[in-house]
């Protein structure tokens, strides 16, 4: 059987009828992360052809300098869209190497990127042995996508209680994670299968939100989920909140902006997204509001973003190091 580090995601093959119990605890040679390994039973044996392909997907190996950014709340419209495709530009305006991958059927980023009728993470899990490479488009900004289209509804139909169902995603960024400094992650307005896949694949989560009266429901669904995944199976995900569409004249909006403040405090990113309608413009011409009008509010406030996770996910990476979320 094969076996993964929840932490380091280092990946071991052991001998089954070396396996004392149906249960038993191992300690990570490398990151000496101690997690439970359950023996699996007969009838969940993964399927010949699948089996093959997880062992042609340990050959590759981890790159854990590349930050893997989920973009997510439940809420509709609390711009996750938005904030991965002007984040990523951002994040290619300070030289890094960033991959995009559209992991909503409503394909919004790949629309808003120019493209249409792309092949996307269906197609790859769909063709026997393909290369994720393969898949991914270089858009003129300098900016890769690994596209969606409305194919990834059956995504969760084929695959959901499938064995690693919820690996899937994680164990294919595996192929192409030496390529890239940064992966971000755009997800649908839910905490389903695609959310749940996502936040697995990742080591950070970034919580677009609002400041309407419901955005904190949004932010608490997210929290429980990532709790879930790291006390289950301790695997950590940084969580930071970004607040969105900011509108300093509204009083409800800095009534729930001092709200969210309280209740996440360290968690809520300094910089905040103002409303401005250059976003929307931009939209209309497929092109990143930050490259349609740099000045823009919004714009230079992305920026800034960039600069912010970039900082704050190395302090991360640098206690991760060290051992202090042991
Ligand atoms: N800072 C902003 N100022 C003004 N409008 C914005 C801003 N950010 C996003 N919007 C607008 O809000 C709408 C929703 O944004 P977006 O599509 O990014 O949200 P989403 O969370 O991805 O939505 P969904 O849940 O449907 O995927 C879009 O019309 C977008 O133009
Ligand atoms: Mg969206």
């Amino acid at each position: 059987m094969i076996i993964t580090c929840g932490k380091c995601k280092t990946k071991y093959r052991i001998d089954d009828k070396a396996v004392p119990k149906d249960e038993f605890k191992v300690r990570c040679t490398k990151c000496k992360h101690a997690f439970l390994v359950k023996k699996p039973s007969v009838s969940s044996e993964v399927p010949p052809h699948i089996k093959r392909k997880t062992e042609t997907a340990i050959t590759y190996k981890d790159n854990p300098d590349c930050k893997v950014i989920t973009i997510c709340n439940q809420k509709g419209g609390v711009a996750k869209t938005t904030t991965c495709l002007n984040l990523a530009t951002s994040l290619v305006q300070l030289n890094k190497r960033v991959l995009v991958v559209d992991f909503d059927v409503q394909s919004n980023l790949t629309l808003l990127l120019g493209h249409k009728d792309a092949r996307s993470f269906f197609e790859v899990i769909d063709s026997e042995d393909a290369n994720l490479s393969e898949f991914i488009i270089k858009t003129k900004y300098n900016l890769s996508l690994l596209p969606s289209n409305s194919k990834m509804a059956l995504l969760s139909k084929t695959h959901m209680g499938q064995d690693n169902f919820e690996y899937m995603l994680r164990d294919k960024l595996l192929e192409v994670k030496q390529n890239f400094d940064y992966i971000l992650i755009d997800t649908p307005p839910s905490g389903d299968f695609y959310t749940l896949n996502a936040l697995l694949a990742s080591t950070s989560a970034i919580v677009p939100a609002p400041c309407e009266y419901l955005s904190m429901n949004g932010i608490s669904h997210i929290e429980g989920m990532i709790k879930v995944i790291q006390n289950k199976i301790n695997h950590f995900i940084d969580m930071s909140v970004l607040v969105t569409k900011f509108d300093k004249n509204n009083t409800v909006s800095q009534v729930v902006l001092e709200k969210i403040k309280s209740r996440y405090k360290l968690k809520v990113l300094k910089t905040i997204i103002e409303y401005d309608q250059k976003i929307q413009e931009s939209e209309i011409v497929q092109t990143p509001a930050i490259i349609y009008d740099s000045e823009s509010p919004a714009s230079r406030q992305y920026l800034q973003l960039a600069n912010e996770v970039n900082e704050k996910l190395f302090a991360v990476a640098a206690r991760e190091k060290t051992g202090s979320y042991l």
